[in-house]
């Protein structure tokens, strides 16, 4: 049987409660968007969370709350899904890409520092971080360097529902924005938790919270709730909500995430010790103690250069064998065929040359995880170079 990279958990009790909504007289804007948005409030402990239709439309309501405009100055990490980076350019905004470390792939403090200073940048809007997996690294550096260019600093946390970071022995989730503007979160299937397609965007300002839900509904207002026929448009909008029947889905899935991060933590357990014995072509993410993360990808280096094969041949061979692994990701530059210079993305491409993400999703098992290891132990063995050894 195939083994796909990531796959959803349903529940039965999802189930049940889901058929209930459809049951209910409101299957958009009814009383599970709310219980859904405070569910997720207190689980993250932030003051506002916004549920949305996509990851990517929450990116699109946070960057348009924050008023993003033509020409304006947006720095991301280079590994990055597509989604922050089309969206910022659907609003005109100049993107500047940054190198990240080869091993996490996750954008670098210092690299970020670099590339503001290279293009003498003095007036940035923007900052947008990712958590490629789950672990949310240099969090305290971006919180200072966002302090020190006073621009907003927004957590692309599509990887990262349910992992947090300690500081000072105190423990921050991810999404409580308390070391940053804005949080937005995915509901796909393949996240931590899923609503079919969802998002979220949580923040503790006020102001950015209002425009986000005049944002969220076409920008209409109603001065008095009890004149339901009676709105005005406050702003431009957009049809970015979620439904009752997602939402339901997302209120019962809340109710399982700590039994998902658990699950997927402990897999990711289960693979560095079946690893390990491939020590010599395969290496695994080393983070700081300080971070707890959801485990949303198992990231791994393999060292080609040790062997006669690439990166394409792997993928080959592990499709035969039916195991299905991905690739997180491809260099933005490469995918929009943006102009660079390669020296200045040398960890980049680096990365890109060896990671791999290994299937893990809730409902794996120990035998599936030695069919993948077996696998990956049989592609080395036949590609490994003379002289070279496989323990
Ligand atoms: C880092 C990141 N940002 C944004 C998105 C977009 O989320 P969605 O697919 O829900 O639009 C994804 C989804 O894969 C993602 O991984």
């Amino acid at each position: 049987m195939r083994i796909d990279y990531g796959k959803q958990k349903i529940f039965s009790k999802d189930i049940s409660l889901t058929k209930k909504a459809l049951k209910k007289p409101f299957l958009t804007q009814g009383k599970n968007v709310n219980l859904f948005e405070k569910k997720i409030q207190s689980f993250l402990k932030v003051k506002h969370s916004i549920v949305c239709n996509s990851g990517t439309s929450a990116i699109h309501l946070a960057l348009s709350a924050i008023e993003l405009k033509k020409n304006d100055i947006v720095l991301m990490p280079a590994i990055n899904f597509i989604a922050a980076y089309n969206m910022s350019l659907s609003l005109g905004a100049r993107v500047y890409l940054v190198d990240v470390n080869p091993i996490t792939g996750q954008m670098m403090p210092e690299n970020l520092l670099k590339v503001i200073k290279e293009n003498r940048l003095k007036k940035i809007k923007v900052i947008i971080t990712m958590y490629l997996g789950g672990a949310p690294e240099n969090i305290l550096s971006f919180y200072m360097i966002k302090k020190k260019f006073k621009c907003f600093l927004i957590e692309d946390s599509c990887h990262a529902f349910g992992s947090s970071y300690k500081i000072n022995k105190k423990i921050y989730n991810i999404g409580s924005c308390t070391h940053s503007d804005i949080s937005t979160f995915s509901f796909h299937p393949l996240k931590t938790i899923t609503t079919g397609e969802g998002g979220a965007v949580t923040t503790n300002n006020s102001k950015i919270a209002s425009k986000i839900l005049l944002l969220r509904s076409h920008g209409l207002f109603r001065k008095n709730i009890k004149k339901y026929w009676d709105y005005q448009a406050k702003s431009i909008g957009f049809n970015y909500r979620l439904s009752d029947i997602n939402c339901a889905l997302g209120v019962s899935q809340m109710g399982s995430i700590q039994k998902i991060i658990k699950k997927r933590n402990k897999v990711v357990k289960l693979y560095k010790k079946k690893l390990l014995k491939l020590k010599k072509f395969i290496s695994l993410p080393l983070y700081s103690k300080n971070i707890y993360s959801c485990c949303h990808l198992m990231l791994v280096s393999i060292n080609f250069d040790k062997l006669k094969s690439n990166k394409e041949f792997f993928f080959d061979y592990m499709n035969k064998e039916l195991i299905f692994p991905q690739q997180h990701y491809i260099p933005l530059f490469k995918v929009c065929k943006k102009k660079i210079d390669k020296k200045k993305f040398v960890n980049t491409l680096e990365f890109f040359k060896k990671s791999v993400s290994l299937p893990i999703f809730f409902s794996i098992t120990t035998k599936q995880i030695d069919r993948v290891v077996n696998s990956i132990e049989k592609f080395i063995k036949i590609n490994l170079r003379k002289n070279e050894k496989l323990f």
